[in-house]
């Protein structure tokens, strides 16, 4: 054994008999669903190059898969051996978590566990350690190879963006050259085929989840429970402009006709848009919430800042919502990390907490006493328009796995409701919107300008630009891919030397 992992070694017999809060912490952490399928994962990490661990969000991948590599290497001597890298797709998750594991370790960032996102780094040690990072951090870290990193780990591969699908190809190539390096996927349970079959049919490993039924409602449902009648001029109303993004319903009147609903629900579904998010709904469904008695947090899902601003708004001047039995806390990855933070503390008994956020809360962040969700059923996207070669975001329906995984953040603590504000029956002319939903998002890769990923592929020297992402795990139509070439070529030849420290001489 070297010296540094007999250290480690040593350091972590005393502290696991020593240190009473931190044996409290490891019978926390054991009681993670993740911890069942510990003995699995290790065997499969072990004896394969390329992993997937697939398990319902909250079941502790993220928090618990890094600690149960490097603490096996401890204990075996090996530590000092040990560097694993992990990816997340935002830089709150990166820093959060990395914060929440040397909490578990009874550590202060820095020693076993450390973060680095642009602008802002504090690396753990540098052998033995857990670096919580973006990918971008990370593909520029590989501009200098990845000496010294025995795992990898690729976080929220399911979010298909842009720099997970591009790691991937790098990895899947990578794993051949380094066969020593061992990578690790993680995936929220969605179908996890595709991903198999890209790292040639990988195993996957289940996590068995421990999530409670979350009862669901869709619009038409919610309308009819809470006897919901739309003030005069909800139609007139525009709270955000960027919802003008979205399609218009088509009409489809040959579909059944369902009866199970009332004529006020039907009268009141005629008038409401569903394009819009209603606010006075959402408070209705809150009373609803109220009356039920059950404690546990709201979760409402809004597309963007400028809806969860304007409701945060609209609910602190409500009589009931406004008043100090409610604390309402928004959540947005622009948001100061202190803020961020707000959103895991507990509240005194009877008052509520009622959480605005983004996506952001669909997989990346977990809120414990989570029993209610209000799904706005959309989500901002990033666009690109080729014609002036902009990006844009635009406020897009979600997909139908965007659905299932809101909903099941209301069942982590006991079981739950979700308040989806999508129709899915069609009770007048075109809605039924949830039978229209995408089955998945589109990825990132097919509506984004490649022209950055372009220069990366160049400076990492991975060859020709149409080669490379033809290797993608989906790859994008070959007009971007030469548009990306040309514009690449063209800012080269602005920069001054046309291009051939990036394109070679060639
Ligand atoms: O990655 P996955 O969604 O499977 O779970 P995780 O992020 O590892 O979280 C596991 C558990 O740790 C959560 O259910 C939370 O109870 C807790 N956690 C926390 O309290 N604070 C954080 N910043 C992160 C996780
Ligand atoms: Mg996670």
């Amino acid at each position: 054994m070297d010296q540094i992992s007999e250290d480690l070694n040593n350091s972590f017999k005393d502290q696991m008999q020593n240190d009473a809060q931190l044996q409290a912490m490891v019978k926390k952490r054991r009681e993670l669903p993740v911890y069942n399928s510990m003995g699995k994962i290790m065997e499969a990490i072990n004896e394969n190059p390329v992993i997937i661990i697939r398990g319902n969000t909250g079941c502790g991948k993220t928090t618990q898969v890094c600690q149960y590599i490097l603490d096996d290497y401890i204990q075996s001597g090996q530590g000092a051996s040990c560097n694993i890298v992990i990816t997340q797709p935002r830089r709150i998750s990166a820093v959060s978590v990395a914060e929440r594991v040397a909490n578990e370790r009874m550590e202060t960032l820095g020693l076993s566990t450390g973060y680095s996102v642009r602008f802002e780094s504090c690396l753990p040690r540098p052998y033995g350690g857990i670096l919580f990072c973006t990918v971008g951090v990370l593909l520029r870290r590989l501009e200098q190879g990845l000496r010294g990193v025995s795992h990898v780990i690729v976080d929220e591969i399911h979010e298909r963006d842009v720099n997970s699908d591009f790691i991937m190809v790098i990895l899947r190539d990578m794993v051949h050259t380094y066969p020593d390096l061992r990578v690790i996927l993680m995936s929220a349970t969605i179908d996890t085929t595709l991903f198999s079959k890209y790292f040639n049919d990988c195993p996957v490993v289940e996590v068995e989840g421990r999530a409670y039924p979350v009862q669901e409602y869709f619009l038409e449902d919610c309308v009819q429970l809470v006897k919901f009648v739309p003030p005069m001029d909800i139609r007139k109303k525009k709270r955000d402009k960027d919802e003008e993004s979205l399609e218009e319903p088509e009409e489809n009147m040959n579909a059944k006709v369902t009866n199970e609903y009332n004529e006020a629900t039907k009268n009141a579904m005629k008038s409401l848009s569903e394009k819009e998010v209603s606010f006075e709904l959402i408070v209705e469904l809150f009373k609803y919430v109220k009356s039920l008695e059950i404690p546990g947090a709201i979760l409402v899902f809004l597309p963007g800042w400028n809806l969860i601003f304007s409701l945060m708004r609209f609910l602190q001047q409500h009589p009931v919502f406004g008043s100090n039995a409610f604390i309402i806390i928004p959540l947005h990855s622009q948001l100061p990390r202190e803020d961020q933070r707000k959103v895991f503390e507990t509240v005194p008994d009877k008052v509520t907490k009622v959480i605005l956020s983004t996506n952001i809360a669909e997989t990346s962040i977990t809120i414990d006493d989570v029993v209610f969700v209000v799904d706005s059923c959309k989500a901002k996207m990033k666009l690109f328009t080729s014609h002036n070669n902009m990006t844009n975001y635009a406020t897009v329906w979600a997909s139908r796995s965007n659905l299932e995984q809101r909903k099941g953040r209301a069942g982590r603590v006991r079981p739950g409701f979700c308040f989806h504000l999508c129709s899915r029956i069609l009770l007048v002319a075109g809605m039924a919107r949830y039978e229209k939903l995408e089955e998945h998002m589109i990825p990132e890769m097919f509506r984004t300008p490649l022209h950055e990923l372009a220069l990366s592929i160049k400076l990492l020297r991975l060859g020709s630009i149409g080669q490379f992402l033809s290797k993608a795990i989906e790859p994008p139509p070959i007009d971007a891919v030469i548009e990306a070439e040309v514009l690449l070529r063209v800012f080269c030849s602005i920069v001054g030397n046309n291009g051939n420290e990036v394109f070679g001489h060639k």
